[in-house]
């Protein structure tokens, strides 16, 4: 089956597979001030990223685990993401702590806009636009 800007959508097995990279990746979080482990795997065109939070002591300078993964399929050169998948691994179940934070979502509507986004526990995708209806638009967007 095709997404609506033509991409393909992830298989089941894709699926599985980055949630499993999400779920490995959060034992490496920095979060020594939340213990809040969360952990994001990136599906581009030519392979698959990983990045976890990493918190400081200066509170505010630290990075949620989302935008350290999509980083890094941005510095590799992908183009398109295809999906990413979100593992909070010490949120409760159902929780809404699992979601993205606005800012990763502000993040995801520019860099990820036809991504797949997977959710550690919920069964359906969501896409940006449920997320972020109403995004921020500034320049070329
Ligand atoms: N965090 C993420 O990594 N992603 C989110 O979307 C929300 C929050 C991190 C930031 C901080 O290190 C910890 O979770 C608690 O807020």
């Amino acid at each position: 089956m095709n997404t609506i800007d033509g991409g393909k959508s992830l298989s089941g097995e894709e699926r599985t597979q980055l949630l499993r990279a999400a779920t490995a990746v959060a034992e490496n979080a920095y979060a020594p001030y939340s213990n809040f482990r969360v952990g994001a795997a990136v599906l581009g065109e030519l392979a698959t990223y990983t990045g976890v939070n990493v918190e400081n002591a200066s509170y505010s300078l630290g990075i949620c685990a989302e935008r350290s993964a999509i980083a890094m399929a941005v510095a590799a050169g992908e183009k398109k993401i295809r999906g990413i998948a979100i593992a909070c691994v010490d949120a409760s179940k159902d929780s809404a702590a699992r979601l993205p934070c606005g800012a990763c979502r502000q993040w995801i509507y520019e860099l990820a806009p036809s991504a797949e986004i997977l959710v550690g526990g919920d069964d359906a995708p969501f896409r940006i636009e449920e997320l972020l209806p109403t995004p921020f638009k500034f320049g070329k967007k």
